[in-house]
């Protein structure tokens, strides 16, 4: 059943992880279009407003005290977005095949993409409302996806996002019992037109890129219609479960 237009986005305490990138600040901005009262908690690795915290997104200690100090001035949270992630680092790009696997490329995009969303859940997933409907969503990739894999290549990134898929359905499973009305998902934007993507999007013209603003909308809409029987799912920009 869809719910009321956009009413999880009303009046609500939102937390976004990643608050500068692409995908991330259009998401912002779609969140004050819908209503200005939102309190929206911006989380960066560069502060580019007073507003913002500024995290490692990398050392425990630095999100442990981010979220400590995201209780203490706001109590709970009701929306939790993590945008972040990394598909290109310098002169590294998705390996065509297994003799470009590269160590160091490997941590990077696994550092981003995964180590730093299992800390992430540690220390925000206390934070969800208890008493109200909360999520905790994820971008993640179809390219995660084991069964979809059709092509082959980008053996770091599709690893990357494969495991954080199992992290969200790990994590909906304890919030069953830790706190029934928090959903866990993971969100498959489509191809969006961001600095992520920007190196590959000249060879992907028989696909659709998204603008970042049509990219929010989808994904504020699915975080507005998805329950809890979804949680641990990973949603595409239609709204479809991706298989695992
Ligand atoms: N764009 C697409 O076509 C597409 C498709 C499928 C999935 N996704 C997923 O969507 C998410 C957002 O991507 P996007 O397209 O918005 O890309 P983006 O514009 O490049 O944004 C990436 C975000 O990750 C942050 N980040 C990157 N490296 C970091 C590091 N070392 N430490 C801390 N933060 C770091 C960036 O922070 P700074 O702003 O400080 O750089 C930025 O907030 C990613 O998880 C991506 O895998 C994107």
């Amino acid at each position: 059943m869809t719910k009321n237009k956009n009413s999880r986005f009303k009046k609500s305490k939102i937390a976004i992880i990643g608050a500068n990138g692409g995908i991330g600040s259009a998401i912002i901005h779609k969140i004050f279009e819908i209503d200005s009262e939102n309190e929206v908690i911006e989380i960066v690795r560069t502060r580019k407003h007073e507003k913002q915290y500024q995290i490692d997104m990398l050392d425990e200690q630095s999100i442990s005290n981010c979220a400590e100090d995201i209780k203490n001035n706001y109590g709970y949270l009701d929306i939790i977005i993590n945008a972040t992630g990394i598909l290109h680092i310098g002169d590294y790009k998705p390996e065509r095949t297994f003799k470009e696997i590269s160590y160091e490329y490997l941590h990077e995009i696994f550092k981003i993409n995964t180590f730093s969303p299992f800390l992430i859940s540690k220390y925000f997933t206390p934070l969800l409302n208890k008493n109200n409907t909360s999520i905790i969503a994820f971008l993640s990739a179809r390219l995660g996806s084991i069964s979809d894999n059709n092509l082959g290549g980008w053996y770091s990134y599709r690893s990357s996002k494969a495991a954080l898929n199992m992290l969200i359905k790990t994590l909906s499973l304890e919030l069953t019992y830790r706190n029934k009305n928090a959903i866990c998902i993971g969100l498959h934007p489509g191809t969006v037109d961001t600095n992520l993507s920007s190196p590959f999007t000249d060879r992907m013209k028989n696909k659709k890129i998204f603008e970042r603003d049509q990219a929010a909308e989808y994904l504020v809409n699915i975080i507005n219609d998805v329950d809890v029987s979804q949680s641990g799912d990973i949603i595409d920009w239609q709204g479809e479960k991706i298989d695992a």
